[in-house]
C-alpha cells in the first residue's frame, strides 16, 4: 500500500480534482441552462444541489476511493467483501468512463481545430457561413479525427508520466492557466456595450420559470459538472493521502467548479447581447453562435475580437484536456493494476482503444452516418447510454452502498480520518446518504426516463 502513487501536495489533489470537474460541462451547459431557466433562480437552485447532494455523493466516492487505495472496481470488490454485484457496480464505473472518454475527445478535438481557424481567421463570415463551417467540419472524414488523435496523444503524453509527475504537475500548470484567461474573457465580454443586459439575463432571479424540470435539470447538470457516478472521483481519491480531509476537499472543489461555471456564463452572455445574438444550447452554442458573436461584439477591433475567440478556445480546450486526463486514469488504473501491467502499457491499452471508438462515434456523425444504434449516430448513443443511464444509475447505487453496504465504522474512519478531525456534519451526511440522495437521483432517473 505505501507504494501505492499518491498526490504530493494539497493543492495538488485540489486542482487535479477540480481539474476532472471543471470542464465542457462548465462552460457550454452551465451558462446555457442558467439562462433558459430562470437565471438567478437557477444558480440558487444548483448551488442548493451542489450543497445538499452534489458534495454528499463526492465525499462518498473519495471514501470508497481512499479506503481501497485501487481501481474503482477493485475498491468497491474490496469494500464489499467481494461480493459480484458491488463488484460488478464498480466495474460499470470503469466503463462508463471508458465511453465517455471515447466521445469526450472527439469535442475535445473540436476546440483545437477551432483554436486554429480562430488564429488563422477561418471564422470570419456571417451566421450561416459559421454554421456550414462548422458542419463540414464535424462530417469531414479526416480533420475531426486527427484533432482527436492530437487530444489523446497530449493526454497520453500527460498520464504516462504519472500521478504525480504527470497529473499533478499538468493542473498545477492548466487551472491557473485556465482561470487567467477565464477572468481576462469575462473581463473583455463586460466592458462591451450593452454587455449589462447579459448580466441581467445571467443574474436576475426569474422564479417564474422554475418548476420541478428546472430543478430535476440543476441536479443532473451538478452531478455531470462534479464529475460524479463515472468512477473518476474514487480513482483520484485513491490517490489521496491520510491527511487530506475529504469533506473539506469536496467544498473546496465544487466551489471552484461553480465559480468557474459562473464566470463562464459572465463569460458569454453579455457579449452574446452585446452582439444582439440568441445564445442556444449545446455544441451548436459553442461552434456556432460563439464564433459569431465574437465577431459581431468585437466589429469595431477585429484583432482583440480574434484574440478574444482564440483565448475561449484555449480556455476549453484546457479545460477538457483536465477532465479528459481523469477520465483516461479511470482505466489506466485499472488496466495496470487488474491486468498486472506497466502503467505506460495500460495507458497504451485505453489511448489506442479509446481513440478507436472516438474515431468511429465521429464518423458517424458525417462519413458513417449509417453507425447508428437504437436510431442514434454512435456518438449521440454514447452520450446517452453514458449521461442518462450509467450515471444516475452508478450514483444512486453508489449512495446505497456507502449508506446500507459498506462497513460503518470505515465510512466513520475516512469521513474524520480516523478520529483526527471532527465528526461534524457526519449524522447529515449519512441521513443525506440513506433517503435523500438515492430519491433525488432516483427522480432524475425516471424524468429522464420519461416515466414523470
Ligand atoms: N465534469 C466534466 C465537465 O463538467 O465537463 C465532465 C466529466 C469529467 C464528467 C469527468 C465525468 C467525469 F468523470
Amino acid at each position: 500500500m505505501s507504494e501505492r502513487a499518491n498526490f504530493g501536495s494539497r493543492l495538488g489533489v485540489i486542482l487535479a480534482t477540480a481539474g476532472s470537474a471543471v470542464g465542457l460541462g462548465n462552460v457550454w451547459r452551465f451558462p446555457y441552462m442558467a439562462g433558459q431557466n430562470g437565471g438567478a433562480a437557477f444558480i440558487v437552485i444548483y448551488l442548493f444541489c451542489v450543497l445538499m447532494l452534489g458534495i454528499p455523493c463526492m465525499v462518498s466516492e473519495f471514501i470508497i476511493g481512499r479506503n481501497a487505495q485501487a481501481n474503482t472496481a477493485r475498491a468497491y470488490a474490496h469494500a464489499s467483501g467481494g461480493n459480484k454485484f458491488w463488484t460488478a457496480v464498480g466495474a460499470m464505473g470503469v466503463i462508463t468512463g471508458f465511453l465517455i472518454t471515447s466521445y469526450y475527445a472527439v469535442i475535445s478535438g473540436w476546440c483545437l481545430q477551432y483554436i486554429y481557424a480562430s488564429g488563422v481567421g477561418e471564422l470570419k463570415g456571417d451566421a450561416s457561413y459559421v454554421k456550414e463551417y462548422f458542419n463540414n467540419f464535424m462530417t469531414d472524414p479526416v480533420l475531426p479525427l486527427f484533432w482527436t488523435v492530437v487530444f489523446f496523444a497530449a493526454t497520453h503524453f500527460i498520464i504516462t508520466r504519472g500521478v504525480r509527475g504527470g497529473i499533478e504537475k499538468a493542473s498545477k500548470l492548466l487551472m491557473p492557466l485556465l482561470f487567467v484567461l477565464l477572468l481576462v474573457i469575462v473581463g473583455a465580454s463586460c466592458m462591451l456595450p450593452g454587455a449589462g443586459k447579459g448580466i441581467e439575463f445571467m443574474l436576475l432571479p426569474d422564479f417564474s420559470k422554475v418548476d420541478g424540470n428546472v430543478c430535476l435539470g440543476a441536479l443532473g447538470q451538478s452531478f455531470y459538472s462534479l464529475s460524479i457516478g463515472m468512477g473518476c472521483l474514487c480513482t483520484y481519491a485513491s490517490y489521496f493521502s491520510r491527511e487530506t480531509t475529504l469533506l473539506k476537499s469536496a467544498v473546496q472543489i465544487s466551489l471552484i467548479d461553480t465559480l468557474v461555471a459562473i464566470l463562464a456564463g459572465l463569460m458569454i452572455f453579455p457579449a452574446a447581447f452585446s452582439a444582439g445574438i440568441e445564445a442556444d444550447a449545446g455544441p451548436s452554442l459553442i461552434f456556432i453562435t460563439l464564433p459569431t458573436v465574437f465577431q459581431q461584439a468585437f466589429a469595431s477591433m477585429p484583432f482583440i475580437g480574434n484574440i478574444v475567440a482564440l483565448m475561449f478556445y484555449a480556455l476549453l480546450a484546457l479545460a477538457a484536456l483536465t477532465s479528459l486526463i481523469s477520465l483516461h486514469e479511470v482505466s489506466t488504473a485499472f488496466f495496470h493494476e487488474e491486468l498486472h501491467i506497466r502503467r505506460r502499457w495500460a495507458a497504451t491499452i485505453v489511448s489506442v482503444g479509446c481513440g478507436i471508438i472516438g474515431c468511429c462515434c465521429s464518423l458517424s456523425l458525417g462519413a458513417w452516418d449509417g453507425l447508428q444504434f437504437f436510431g442514434m449516430p454512435l456518438f449521440d448513443f454514447f452520450d446517452y447510454v453514458t449521461g442518462q443511464i450509467f450515471l444516475p444509475v452508478g450514483g444512486f447505487l453508489t449512495c446505497l452502498f456507502i449508506a446500507w453496504r459498506m462497513d460503518r465504522q470505515v465510512v466513520r474512519d475516512q469521513f474524520t480520518n480516523w478520529g483526527t478531525v471532527s465528526l461534524g456534519f457526519y449524522n447529515v451526511y449519512l441521513l443525506l446518504m440513506k433517503f435523500v440522495c438515492p430519491l433525488a437521483i432516483l427522480a432524475i432517473f425516471l424524468h429522464q426516463m420519461g416515466v414523470f
